[in-house]
């Protein structure tokens, strides 16, 4: 699986990729009203460029598909992390989470944080990282549990 940097002409596929794995790999977490305010369809392109701009963006590819994609801050913020559904349960995630923690790591940074839904609380917990708090966010006047999770980056898992 071949990682590279996120490209302008990526946004497209990026944000179908996005919009899917809400709607199929976080939809038994939270209900329908839920995912549609998080992911609407169709999607809003625009929006989606201002949010990936102050970030860097990492995508997972096999072949022409892609599978993946990390958005963080190299300060140690994990904004954006989804896996297009046919891929789920291989790795992507880990990979891509484990790339952006050496560049983190390689930027200075010893903490890291994330805020995870209910469907990525195991996968991050799985890296090593604690929930320290829950939250609520309104996505479009609709409330969406998460949670305040942090880790050491000086620890190899995360
Ligand atoms: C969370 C998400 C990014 C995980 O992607 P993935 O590529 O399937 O994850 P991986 O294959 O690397 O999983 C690694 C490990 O994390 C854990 N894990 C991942 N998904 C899990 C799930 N749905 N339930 C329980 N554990 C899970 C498992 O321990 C898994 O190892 P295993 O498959 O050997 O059991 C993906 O399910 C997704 O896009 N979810 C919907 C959107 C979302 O909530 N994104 C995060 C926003 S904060």
């Amino acid at each position: 699986m071949l990682k590279r940097q996120a490209l302008e002409s990526d946004l497209e596929a990026l944000v179908v990729v996005f919009t899917t794995a809400v709607h199929a790999l976080a939809g038994g977490a939270y209900t329908a009203e839920q995912c549609h305010a998080w992911a609407p369809i169709p999607p809003d392109a625009e929006g989606w460029r201002s949010r990936l701009s102050g970030l860097k963006v990492m995508l997972a590819c096999e072949g022409e598909q892609l599978a993946g994609f990390i958005g963080y801050a190299r300060s140690g913020h994990v904004d954006l992390l989804f896996t297009a559904p046919p891929f789920a349960r291989r790795g992507v995630a880990t990979a891509l989470f484990g790339a952006a923690c050496a560049d983190m790591r390689r930027a200075g940074a010893q903490r890291l944080s994330t805020e995870a839904s209910l469907a990525a609380r195991p996968f991050f917990e799985r890296q090593g990282l604690t929930v320290v708090g829950e939250e609520e966010v309104l996505r479009q006047g609709v409330a969406l549990r998460r949670f305040r999770m942090t880790g050491d980056l000086r620890l190899p898992d995360a």
